[in-house]
């Protein structure tokens, strides 16, 4: 069969590459791809955006595509899914009225109380004088959050009531976030530790992937501004067997449960982004959609094939579908452009990723890279995520940041501490 991964980004590549080991697949398609996408040996990439539904559908028919897997949100938010399956198309992924799980917070705060989900306390604003009041009367640290899709960017976590009103102000009033920001969440700051929980769905049954850990801030321990995410892990020892047990049944079941109670059955990833407090697990955010950077800490521990369980998604056969990981760590660093999460600089010369990659267990996944001729240029803030397995979380790490060192362009820079957490709670 032939499969078609849309998005540009290292959780796509990361898909492809799995995607491509399925013996099931003779070609494996990237909408618009990405040259790492393009350099596997049943990769191609195909020169359309995202967003443009129309031109992916008539791809989907020239190239007799047999499975859509849509990797980022907006396409998701806008429908993707609803229309290409409205064309007869089999598509991976929530439809638009399930992806406002991740579409809109005050959706998603809404639907968590609904079904005793646990999650921050929170209350949502349409009003700015409103919600200036109210983050008056409470105390800080407090957690402004855009309503809408903003590319990661809408959340602050404000330290003091000034900050908490000067985000309520710039997202309501100055449009920071365009529509995006005319409602706001106000919510309760939580402490802990954050865990990524990712499960494959198909509207009745859930089936956890391994967990992992982001590391959003720019800087090691966790100082700067946020990101896209700086590199992840997997396992994340933090989520012990007994607090998986209590995601599923506490987060996860209900989730699926609501959202096919509601009349919107959710098929899928399903990821909750979550803080470990003393009183549990507590939702900070759903995404309808593999996480990325831990997509590619995840798949390389997968030991059986990913298109099956893709499949039984869209089937509806999850239960019958089984998947294994192997208990070898993974580590995956971000090698960012200088400047990122700011401006950034581009157009960089990339040398080394073949060097890093002929090291045993690395994978290097292709972020925000562009090629010309036989040359790769960095394009994006996140540029590479250099990824290895080790029999220890220290050797998983050891391994990956001996194939960054492999790795240079202009600028780069990189956190050195991905996966020190997981030690933390290992030694
Ligand atoms: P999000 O874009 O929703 O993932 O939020 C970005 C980051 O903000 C999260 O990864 C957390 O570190 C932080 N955050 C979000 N909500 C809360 C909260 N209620 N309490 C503490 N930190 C939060
Ligand atoms: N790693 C965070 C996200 O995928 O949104």
């Amino acid at each position: 069969m032939n499969v078609l991964v849309i998005g540009s980004g290292g959780r796509e590549h990361a898909l492809a590459w799995k995607i491509a080991q399925s013996p099931l697949v003779e070609k494996v398609y990237g909408a618009p791809g990405n040259p790492g996408i393009d350099r596997l040996e049943k990769g191609a990439c195909i020169n359309v955006g995202v967003n443009d539904f129309e031109a992916l559908d008539t791809y989907i028919e020239a190239e007799g595509i047999d499975l859509t897997v849509v990797g980022p949100e907006v396409p998701l938010v806008h429908g993707i899914v609803d229309f290409l399956e409205e064309r007869g198309k089999r598509v991976f992924g929530p439809s638009k009225k399930a992806a406002q799980l991740e579409g809109s917070k005050s959706f998603a705060k809404e639907f968590m109380a609904r079904h005793g989900i646990p999650t921050a306390e929170s209350r949502t604003f349409d009003d700015l004088q409103e919600a200036l009041a109210y983050v008056r009367s409470q105390p800080a640290p407090i957690v402004i959050k855009a309503d809408g899709l903003a590319a990661g960017k809408g959340v602050t976590v404000a330290v003091s009531q000034a900050e908490a009103e000067a985000a309520i102000y710039a997202a309501m009033a100055e449009g920071a976030f365009g529509e995006a920001g005319a409602r706001v969440v106000v919510e309760e700051y939580l402490t802990g530790e954050e865990a990524s929980i990712l499960a494959f769905c198909d509207g009745r049954t859930v089936k956890p992937l391994a967990s992992s850990q982001d590391h959003k801030p720019v800087g090691e321990n966790d100082e700067g501004p946020n990101t896209g995410g700086m590199g992840a892990y997997s396992p994340a020892p933090v989520v012990t067997d007994a607090l998986m047990e209590e995601i599923v049944w506490d987060v996860l079941v209900p989730t699926s449960a609501g959202m096919a109670k509601e009349g919107t059955p959710y098929k899928g990833i399903l990821y909750a982004g979550l803080m470990i407090t003393e009183n549990g697990p507590k939702v900070i955010e759903y995404n309808v959609r593999f996480g990325d950077p831990e997509t590619q800490a995840i798949l390389p521990r997968m030991e059986t094939d990913l298109v099956p369980a893709l499949l039984a998604c869209c089937n509806g056969t999850l239960d019958s579908c089984e998947i294994r990981y192997s208990p070898r760590p993974c580590v995956s660093v971000v090698m960012a452009s200088e400047g990122y999460p700011g401006v950034y600089a581009k157009a960089k010369e990339i040398t080394g990723v073949d060097e890093a990659e002929a090291l045993e267990d690395v994978a290097v996944f292709a972020a925000g890279v562009k090629r010309k001729g036989d040359q790769l240029f960095s394009s994006g803030g996140r540029v590479l995520n250099v990824t290895a397995l080790g029999n220890t979380q220290r050797a998983a790490m050891e391994k990956a940041y001996q194939a960054v060192s492999c790795i240079h362009f202009e600028g780069a820079f990189y956190r050195r501490d991905i996966g020190a957490k997981a030690l933390k709670h290992l030694e």
